[in-house]
């Protein structure tokens, strides 16, 4: 007879393009036996993006390719997602937009971190937009990735207070420390 000894982890990619301190903490996240995913892939569009750099701290396969004809790009990454059997992907700071054919056939779900109180400020340079109208608050939303930029549906938001003496770079700096507890709490709301 066969002994059940827990339940079977969902493999995830993270898509990165840059410095991948969320993916570091999902990374981290993945290894609490009570998270439901195991990370088995990093994919970023770019050879610069720092966050590669755990992909050998922490054994998992990366794969690099340039987003310049993103209709390629998208192919060999669908690919690879097949032959790994990846089932879910966390954008976190991955600066290309999927296409909508992408998001279709990849069949999975695909989620986003992004550092606003969404709807409010899509796009860049949110921080310093908060900022300049004189925001009381600003924060984070993690939510589901559809051909919209950054307008699926809203799966989680932390809030952070926007004091006086905050710049666009202190706010920021706020507003990552608490990504890093919002990711993993969406992705606990997702599968359980
Ligand atoms: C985060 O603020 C994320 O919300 C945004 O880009 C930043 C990425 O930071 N989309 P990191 O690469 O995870 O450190």
């Amino acid at each position: 007879m066969v002994k059940l000894t827990g339940l079977k982890k969902i493999k995830t990619a993270v898509f990165i393009s840059g410095a991948g301190s969320n993916l570091k903490n999902l990374i981290k996240f993945s290894k609490i036996k009570k998270s439901p995913i195991s990370i088995g892939l990093i994919f970023s569009n770019t050879p610069k993006a720092k966050g590669l750099r755990y992909s050998n701290q922490f054994n998992i396969k990366k794969y690099v390719a340039s987003f310049k004809n993103s209709k390629i790009a998208e192919e060999k990454i669908l690919n690879l997602l097949k032959k790994e059997s990846i089932e879910f992907i966390c954008l976190a700071g991955f600066m290309k937009i999927l296409s909508k054919g992408f998001i279709k056939k990849f069949n999975g779900k695909i989620v986003n971190i992004h550092p606003s109180l969404l709807p409010k400020y899509k796009g860049l340079d949110t921080h310093i937009k908060a900022i300049q109208n004189k925001d009381k608050l600003a924060g984070c939303t993690v939510h589901s990735v559809t051909a919209k930029l950054d307008s699926g549906k809203i799966i989680l938001q932390k809030k952070v207070k926007i004091s006086k003496k905050d710049t666009p770079a202190s706010l920021a700096k706020k507003v990552l420390s608490q990504e890093h507890k919002l990711y993993p709490a969406a992705i606990k709301r997702i599968f359980n």
